[in-house]
């Protein structure tokens, strides 16, 4: 990485000064203070095994750490615990089962506007996930076996994964809106036995329906030799399943076989590193990874980020994340870190935009949310649609504000904290991966002074750095690649089935230091304070100059009329690669007039500088996206490139590249 342009574009990104120190009330009753930096880091170990007591062990552990094997690593070894016993049974045993666990929404509304909702007690959840248990107990399923769930946002979704965890099955949750090749090849790779699903689920108003999928996957992996045992299925819409939608000898309605289940049911403890659940997640190849977690170490690393870095007071808050629980983050900030801190949260079925608009703002005013997790796409569509639509909502309850899943733009933080947050709430801009399980950079809402564009620092017990290719950690003010120097808890112990490609892909770029390469690039700016640039390979190098996607697409968002931009590396015969930028404009732009193209080529200029400057820029209606709302820049370099776009199907929506290579032959 060249020092100057690394210097160069920090410069530019550091214009960004706006600082916005914790909120004095905030500050005072923090669950975690400045000196958790100071004794993590003198103890880390210590540190972990003080977190470790949050949770309730049968057994427990005499090693906290064993890194003997690394980068094979053991934690709390010779513990013994049930994940889903601290997430509900412990609760509902302290006196607490009154307590809602789950504000459960559902999408339809009815004429009078009430919304299908359920409230479920830690008292409710534990009967139903004793019930499940049971029933999946009596289906054959033993401990280990794997369990794979494709549902929609439903409570069983829910109990579903802890049901697994209860009987030691690994869980593996395939998004709903994956493909049933997706599905296939996921049920294939982990050998799952059993396929918890549904009919269908509620999006954008209408059903739209799972069981089919499952049936054309099942048919797919017994081609290729692994049967599907059992599918039990969730009756959410009632939707009709065809002719030959149903197979006696395979298919149990979950109602049938769940709720004459015994609602008893004795929690087996099981080792610390018992695998807890699969997730899968693409890599820099075709198959997809699935990162495992296991019990002990990814429950501590959960619970003590969830508590820590959202302050959650599980007494008074009400916290919501919009995630998925397709995702990692609707796995360790849905289900494991809230229900293990006897959290109250909502869970919601559909989309933001289902009956209208302000979908979302409405559940965060009806339901008093205190605490709210979502992703810059979301806050970037809806900075898109105007503030006057969250505005007609009372969202005074909200006292701290999340971020994750790409790096924010400076614009796009300061409208989150400004027009949801109304200026009180510490936005905590939360960088961790699939692999981690857990936070590991962000902000602590009562003690740092947050930097809009920053993931700040790493939380307590972490040890993030920002290496050159050497391996060496760069000097404040530098850039380079974003490596964790220490074995965490919650860290993936390997890919399911493929050692070799878990020591490839993580631990081989810096296998000297033994420094787990995260893959994405990030800059320390002149404090020590860490800006996440997004993945090395969304990296770009024009002219030998070093320039990141997200950079340039901070500069184009912050252009009154941008709403969305997304910035691709495009090969070029005279300075390798060059800048092209796709850019969606916001709704009362117009059509942008007439020079649009060379008001925003003059803006990112004068934002980051003549290097910067789009070679291409092309207004498009929509960006392509994968469902966890990621843009796939692969598709937009194919277009840059001129090339035939290439594999749509893990787009959320396959029509868009249709769309943007109808704007640009018409013109636009
Ligand atoms: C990106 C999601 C910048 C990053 C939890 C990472 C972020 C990848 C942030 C992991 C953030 C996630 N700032 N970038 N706050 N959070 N990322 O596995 O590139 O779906 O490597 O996990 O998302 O994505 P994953």
């Amino acid at each position: 990485m060249s020092e100057e342009t690394t210097d160069e574009t920090l410069a530019n990104l550091l214009k960004e000064e706006r600082r916005f120190e914790p909120p004095a009330a905030i500050a005072e009753h923090a669950n975690v203070k400045a000196e958790a930096y100071e004794r993590a880091r003198r103890d880390p170990e210590g540190f972990w095994a003080e977190q470790a007591e949050r949770l309730d062990w049968s057994q427990k552990w005499d090693r906290v750490l064993d890194w003997d094997d690394a980068p094979f690593a053991k934690w709390y070894v010779g513990g013994r615990l049930n994940a889903a016993y601290n997430c509900v049974d412990r609760h509902v045993e302290a006196g607490r089962g009154d307590r809602v666990a789950i504000h459960w929404v559902g999408e339809p509304v009815d004429s009078q506007g009430n919304a299908d909702s359920r409230d479920i007690t830690y008292a409710q959840l534990q009967d139903e996930v004793c019930r499940a248990a049971n029933a999946l107990t009596e289906l054959g399923v033993r401990t280990g076996d794997r369990v794979a769930i494709y549902l929609p946002m439903i409570p069983e979704a829910v109990v579903a994964m802890l049901a697994c965890a209860r009987i030691g099955a690994p869980h593996t949750v395939v998004f709903g809106g994956f493909s049933a090749d997706a599905l296939a090849s996921r049920l294939e790779d982990c050998q799952a036995k059993v396929v918890i699903t549904s009919d269908g689920g509620y999006r954008r108003g209408a059903p739209s329906a799972l069981k089919p999928a499952v049936d054309e996957a099942r048919t797919k992996t017994s081609q290729n030799g692994h049967v599907v045992e059992k599918v039990v299925v969730v009756r959410r819409t009632g939707q009709d399943l065809g002719d030959g939608g149903w197979d006696d000898a395979v298919d149990v309605w979950w109602h049938d076989v769940v709720d004459s289940a015994s609602p008893q049911h004795t929690p087996e403890a099981f080792d610390s590193e018992h695998p807890l659940y699969v997730m899968y997640t693409s890599g820099t190849t075709g198959k997809p990874k699935g990162i495992l977690h296991t019990t002990g170490g990814y429950l501590t690393g959960a619970a003590y980020t969830h508590w820590a870095v959202f302050d959650l007071k599980p007494e008074t808050d009400v916290y919501w994340c919009s995630a998925d629980i397709g995702w990692v983050t609707g796995h360790s900030y849905l289900v494991y870190g809230p229900l293990a801190n006897g959290a109250t949260q909502v869970m919601y079925e559909g989309t933001p935009d289902s009956p209208e608009r302000g979908r979302w703002w409405k559940i965060i005013q009806d339901y008093q949310v205190t605490i709210f997790y979502t992703a810059p796409t979301a806050i970037r569509s809806f900075m898109k649609q105007g503030r006057e639509i969250p505005d007609k909502y009372d969202m005074s309850s909200l006292r701290i504000l999340g971020s994750v899943g790409e790096p924010i733009n400076p614009e796009a933080y300061v409208w989150y904290r400004h027009v949801i947050g109304g200026d009180r709430t510490p936005v905590v801009d939360t960088w961790w991966q699939t692999e981690t399980g857990m936070i590991m950079i962000s902000p602590l809402p009562g003690v740092t002074a947050g930097k809009p564009g920053s993931a700040m620092t790493s939380i307590p017990g972490v040890s993030a750095e920002v290496v050159n290719e050497a391996g060496e950690p760069v000097p404040n003010g530098s850039g380079g690649y974003l490596v964790l120097t220490q074995p965490w808890p919650a860290m993936l112990r390997t890919i399911w089935g493929d050692d070799e490609r878990f020591r490839d892909t993580y631990w081989s770029r810096f296998a000297q230091e033994g420094f787990y390469f995260a893959g994405d690039g990030a800059k320390k700016d002149d404090d020590g304070d860490i800006w996440v640039l997004g993945r090395v390979d969304d990296v770009m190098n024009v002219s030998g100059h070093r320039l990141s996607t997200t950079e340039i697409e901070s500069a184009l968002v912050s252009h009154p009329k941008v709403a969305e931009a997304a910035v691709v590396g495009a090969k070029d015969a005279d300075t390798g690669q060059a800048v092209c930028a796709f850019v969606i404009l916001r709704e009362d732009a117009g059509d942008g007039g007439d020079d649009i193209v060379k008001e925003l080529r003059q803006h990112v200029r004068k934002e980051i500088g003549p290097i910067a400057t789009p070679r291409q820029i092309m207004i498009v209606p929509e960006l392509p996206k994968t469902r966890s709302g990621k843009i796939m820049r692969r598709l937009l370099r194919d277009v840059a490139e001129n090339r035939e776009v290439g594999d749509v199907t893990t787009l959320a929506d396959s029509s868009v590249m249709d769309l943007i290579s109808q704007g640009l032959d018409s013109g636009k």
